[in-house]
Formats: structure tokens, sequence, C-alpha cells
């Protein structure tokens, strides 16, 4: 995950296609994200351990925002069959060749995960699920309204991403402070910073309460089962992470999981 900084003079061009395309290749260099367990982001357990989707074999499994593709790879290597929408063509690119290389048959798709769910016929898939994404997305009512209409009654719907807690709160000089109002919703502007690395790139998200959330999701005809706010146990510490992030993520839930249903 990044470290932010904040910016101020080229917000207003930031184009989130252009900026993954620009951060792609240094940020799977830096993740080297695996392919045998689909994954729910820092300071998580990952599939394999919370079984939230249970059994995938023969499950038609729909990905949002699945940036290299290791998720829908894992799927599909234990016997589901993927169709895996993202907006950066170069992530995608990164996507297809890691497929190739894996063996690993997933219909990958280039394009914004709202316009994409459009084009797709009703209930279509049995699990719809979302790796840190949804941040990156100002009208997610829409998208979860066309998940909805794409999965069959009974269907699963499972995603992740940063905690509402995580986008408010920072370390400075070994304290955790709050930054930003929890209320404070809408659009985040901020440069993605990776370790070692001297060139940053501007990037937006979208601040979110637990509550919106959780309205955004009923409103669209979901049961919400599970909400997930793992404290990470000593192994899962990320190596993606900073010592300072890691001081803040022993506080703090870094990331949040939420498991809802259609009915039916
Ligand atoms: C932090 S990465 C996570 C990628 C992957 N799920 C993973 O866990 O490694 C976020 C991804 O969301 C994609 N994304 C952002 N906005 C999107 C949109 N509107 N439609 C489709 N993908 C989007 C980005 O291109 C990026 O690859």
């Amino acid at each position: 995950m990044p470290r932010r900084g904040r910016i101020e003079a080229v917000m207003q061009e930031i184009d989130l296609r252009e900026s993954w395309n620009r951060l792609s290749a240094r940020y799977q260099r830096a993740h080297t994200i695996r392919t045998d367990a689909a994954h729910y982001g820092p300071c998580a357990p990952d599939e394999n351990q919370l079984r939230l989707l249970g059994d995938v074999r023969g499950k038609r499994i729909l990905e949002l925002g699945c940036g290299g593709g290791q998720c829908s790879i894992a799927f599909v290597r234990q016997g589901a069959e993927c169709v895996a929408v993202d907006l950066s063509d170069a992530q995608i690119a990164y996507a297809r060749d890691l497929a190739a290389q894996e063996e690993a048959a997933v219909a990958f798709v280039q394009g914004d995960m709202a316009d994409f769910l459009e084009t797709l016929p009703e209930a279509g898939f049995d699990i719809a699920f979302s790796a840190y994404a949804f941040q990156y997305v100002e009208d997610l009512g829409r998208v979860f309204r066309g998940t909805r209409r794409a999965l069959t009654p009974g269907g699963l719907f499972v995603f992740s991403l940063d905690h509402p807690l995580n986008d408010i709160t920072a370390c400075e000089d070994g304290r955790i402070v709050l930054a930003e109002s929890y209320f404070a919703r809408g659009r985040r502007f901020w440069n993605w910073e990776l370790p070692g690395i001297e060139e940053s790139t501007p990037f937006y998200s979208f601040h979110r309460t637990v509550g919106d959330f959780l309205h955004l999701l009923t409103d669209a005809g979901f049961l919400v089962e599970r909400l997930l706010e793992p404290e990470p146990t000593a192994e899962e510490f990320d190596p993606w992470e900073d010592p300072a992030q890691m001081q803040r993520y022993a506080a703090i839930p870094a990331t949040i999981i939420w498991k809802a249903r259609v009915p039916g």
C-alpha cells in the first residue's frame, strides 16, 4: 500500500487509468503477489485461510479491478471460471502475460468496471470478488447495482479495501494521529510512493464510512453476512509496509472485508 503525500497543483488533471499505467510495472515488482491464494490486501489473511467463498470449483467468478490478475489466476487454479476487468491497460497486459505463464485461462477485459458491468447478461455469475479496487471508484452505487444484476440469486459478493480508519490516520514521529475527519467523505488526492523508488505517481481515491458501505450494499439489494476487520498476527505483518505503518496497523485495521449475498 502507498505512502501518501498531499499534492496540490496537478490534482485536477489526474487520470486514474494513466496513473495505473505509469505505476503498474513498479507496483508489480514491489509486491510480487502470490497466485496460489486470492488475497485481501495488507495485514489480512488470504482466501485460503478465510474461506469466505467456499469451494470455488465449477463456480463462475467475476473479478472487479483485477490488477495483475493474481486472484483470478488463483481461482482458476482452484477450478473456477473467471472473467476479470481492470481500468489499466498495463495492469491487464501484465495479467495476461502472468496467466499465460501459469497456463490459467482467465478472460481479462480492459475497461471501467461500472461500464463493463452494464454489458453483462443478468445472473451470469455465482461470485463477484474485488480486492482493493473500490476506493478508486466514484459511483460505487452504480457498481454495486451492476454487480447485483450480474449475480445469480443466492450469489456471493466479497470484497476488500482500505479500512476507513486507515484512510484517516497517519503515523507521525512514532505517534498515531488523526489526519482527516472520519466524516470528510469524497475524493482525496495523494502521491503513491513505493519504498526505495524515487518517482511518485499522482492518485486520488474516495473515503467512505463503514455505514456508507452498508447502505450502498443494502440499497443495491444485497444482504450483508459478514464484516471482517482483521487484526494481524505477527506473521501477517505485511512486507509491503514500512515499519511506521506497521505500528499503525497494530492499533487500527488496515483492511476491511465485506461479504454480502443476493437474496434467494
Ligand atoms: C490496488 S490495485 C488492486 C489490484 C488487484 N485487485 C490486487 O489486489 O492486486 C487497484 C486496481 O483497480 C483498478 N481500477 C481502478 N479504478 C477502476 C475502475 N473504475 N474500473 C476497473 N478497474 C479499476 C486499477 O487499475 C488497479 O489495477
